[in-house]
């Protein structure tokens, strides 16, 4: 008994002294992989050299680009619009972003653990200078420089008023989608996100109505000279006029590379995706229409019933409640010639898709997994 509680008064020292020897040998054993021991396995290079000067034009006043919305409202199409562009690099979602915000919206949530940081010297302006340096190194390093760097990570615009301060000259674009459509993509191809029960296509549509209403709140009080809201149905029904008012909106020159981003992915202009993006298959057709409708006739009777109740968004979004489907607009001529394509080349498309994602498995992957992982 004695000898038990004199071991467990060591208890802390032992553990301190674990994690020093512990830390010790990792920090020398990453040392030896550094000097490329002829016994290690050589580490991965890295995917671009990124120089200094680059890096250096990188700071909190660069002009970021962010990209959100609801998961499942054309994010994903979004990006690799821009990606196309010659001046511009989203990149793959880094779903580290939302999590630092998600720590810090945790760490000064309230006024007490606010109140502590401060005692402890971590300021609100030592706080927000932590939390940009990381966000920008992030955005800087996950893909080459470019002259205007963007970042897609669907709930960043929860985070839009925070951002808009931090990076006095970033802009924002949310992405706003029929909230049925978007329900109805995550329900049919299982794309899990934290809060959705898959299998309840009411709650579904409760989560994406106050997902939405924060970050429409959240868009509208940071203007619309720094927030622009972009419907899906119009970008794939007026895919030219939505785009030349968006690089408008962001002062980027236009550029009709834009409207041909099937055509870049995977070959010239890389652009990459990622495993955890669940709209590739999608984004690698050109645009079509096949997802607007797709909802209609598949929610049960009682939620169809009490739709503007449940989803109160959908009204104030300006998408009737009770039309199945509403009229999203007229389609545009090139919008006809990309259908045509996409009926012409029936094999071709997945066949790409395939080709392109090494593992077709990863067509119905789970997207978020890693996000739930560090939620
Ligand atoms: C558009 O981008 C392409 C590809 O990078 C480039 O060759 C072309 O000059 C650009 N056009 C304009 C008008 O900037």
């Amino acid at each position: 008994m004695l000898s038990y509680r004199r071991q467990s008064s060591f208890a802390p020292i032992l553990i301190i002294g674990a994690s020093v020897i512990y830390l010790t040998v990792l920090y020398f054993s990453s040392r030896c992989t550094e000097t490329s021991d002829s016994n290690e396995r050589p580490l991965p290079l890295p995917p671009f050299d990124h120089s200094a000067a680059d890096m250096s034009l990188v700071d909190k006043n660069s002009p970021f680009i962010f990209i959100g919305g609801v998961p499942r409202s054309g994010t994903t199409l979004m990006r690799a619009m821009l990606d196309a562009h010659p001046l511009v690099r989203c990149g793959e979602e880094t779903t580290v972003i939302p999590a630092i915000l998600a720590m810090r919206a945790k760490a000064r949530g309230n006024a007490r653990e606010a109140q502590r940081l401060d005692e402890a010297g971590v300021t609100e302006d030592v706080f927000n200078g932590a939390i940009s340096s990381f966000i920008i190194e992030v955005i800087a390093r996950h893909g080459e420089p470019a002259h205007r760097l963007c970042i897609k990570d669907p709930f960043t615009l929860k985070s839009a008023q925070y951002l808009s301060k931090i990076f006095p000259n970033s802009k924002f674009v949310l992405m706003i989608r029929d909230g049925r459509a978007a329900v109805h993509s995550m329900i049919s191809r299982k794309v899990t996100i934290q809060g959705f029960d898959l299998k309840n296509p009411r709650q579904c549509l409760e989560m994406w109505n106050e997902a939405i209403e924060n970050m429409y709140n959240q868009c509208s009080s940071v203007g619309p000279e720094r927030c622009f809201m972009m419907r899906y149905e119009e970008l794939v029904l007026y895919p030219e006029a939505k785009m030349r008012q968006l690089l408008t909106f962001l002062d980027i020159p236009w550029n009709s590379t834009v409207l041909r981003h099937e055509t870049f992915i995977g070959e010239g202009k890389e652009i990459s995706l990622s495993d955890v993006e669940m709209s590739i298959d999608q984004v690698v057709k050109p645009i079509n229409l096949d997802a607007l409708n797709k909802w209609v006739g598949q929610f049960p009777a009682d939620v169809v019933r009490d739709m503007a109740e449940i989803a109160p968004m959908l009204r104030r979004l300006g998408y009737d409640p009770r039309a199945k489907p509403p009229k999203y607009g007229k389609l545009d001529e090139l919008v006809v010639r990309k259908i045509n394509e996409i009926n012409e080349n029936e094999i071709k498309w997945p066949d790409r898709a395939n080709m392109l994602m090494v593992d077709p498995l990863r067509l119905d992957r789970p997207f978020n997994e890693i996000n739930n992982a560090l939620w």
